[in-house]
C-alpha cells in the first residue's frame, strides 16, 4: 500500500529500485550509522536485499516502504517496520539518501509510519535505535514524537567496534500527534 504525506510518497520497494539503493546507500556516511548496510555495497547486494525484504512481507513479518518525493517520484530512502513475533509491536528502522539530509524526510516518513503502525496495524508499540554518535537519528526519534526508553553501553557490533545505543519507543497513549503530514 501506499501512504502520502505533505511532501512524500511512501511505497513499495520495487526490483527496479535497486540502482537508486546501491548509489545511495553505498555511500560510507550512509552505511556507517546504520546496523545492517554492509560497505562497499557491491553489485547485487540491492536487488537480493529486496528480495529477502519481500519474503519477510509475504511472512507477515516486515513492513517497509521507498520513501519517495511525491513531486518528481525522486527516490530519497527507506523506512522498514519489523514485526515482532506477537504481531503486536515493531522495530523502525530507516534511511535517507545523504544528499537529501536535513530537510526533514526522516522525521515525515517516520511520523508517517508510526501513525500506520497505530491506526491501520493496531500495534501496541513501535521502537527504535540509534547509535549514541549519530544524534540526527535521535532528533528524527524525538521529532516523530518517541520518547527517549535508555541506553545500551557497547550492545552491537559495527565493522568490529562496539557501538552504543540509545533506545526509543512510543505507544498509541503517548504519541501526541503533531501537526499532521498525511493528505
Ligand atoms: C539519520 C537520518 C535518517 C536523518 O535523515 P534526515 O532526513 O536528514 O532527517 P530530518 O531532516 O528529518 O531531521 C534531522 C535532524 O537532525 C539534526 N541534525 C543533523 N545533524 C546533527 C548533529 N550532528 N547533531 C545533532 N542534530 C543533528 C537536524 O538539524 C535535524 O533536526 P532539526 O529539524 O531539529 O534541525 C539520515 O541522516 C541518514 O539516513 N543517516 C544514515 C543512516 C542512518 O543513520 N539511519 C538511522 C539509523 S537509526
Amino acid at each position: 500500500m501506499n501512504i502520502r504525506t505533505k511532501r512524500l510518497l511512501l511505497r513499495p520497494l520495487k526490483l527496479s529500485d535497486a540502482p537508486d539503493i546501491q548509489r545511495l546507500a553505498g555511500d560510507r556516511d550512509v552505511a556507517s550509522t546504520t546496523r545492517n548496510i554492509e560497505h562497499p555495497y557491491e553489485d547485487g547486494m540491492a536487488e537480493n536485499w529486496i528480495k529477502s525484504c519481500q519474503e519477510k512481507i509475504d511472512a507477515g513479518d516486515l513492513v517497509n516502504f521507498a520513501v519517495a518525493h511525491q513531486a518528481d517520484g525522486s527516490f530519497l530512502g527507506v523506512i522498514g517496520l519489523h514485526l515482532d513475533e506477537d504481531k503486536r509491536s515493531g522495530e523502525l528502522g530507516y534511511w535517507i539518501g545523504k544528499p537529501f539530509w536535513n530537510q526533514g524526510y526522516a522525521t515525515e516518513a517516520v511520523e508517517a509510519v508510526i501513525k500506520h503502525s497505530f491506526n491501520k496495524l493496531e500495534l501496541d508499540r513501535v521502537y527504535a535505535a540509534h547509535f549514541t554518535r549519530n544524534p540526527s537519528s535521535g532528533r528524527v526519534m524525538q521529532k516523530a514524537g518517541m520518547l527517549h526508553e535508555g541506553f545500551l553501553k557497547g550492545h552491537t557490533e559495527k565493522c568490529g567496534k562496539l557501538e552504543d545505543l540509545e533506545l526509543y519507543g512510543v505507544t498509541p497513549e503517548q504519541f501526541e500527534t503533531p501537526p499532521s503530514t498525511e493528505s
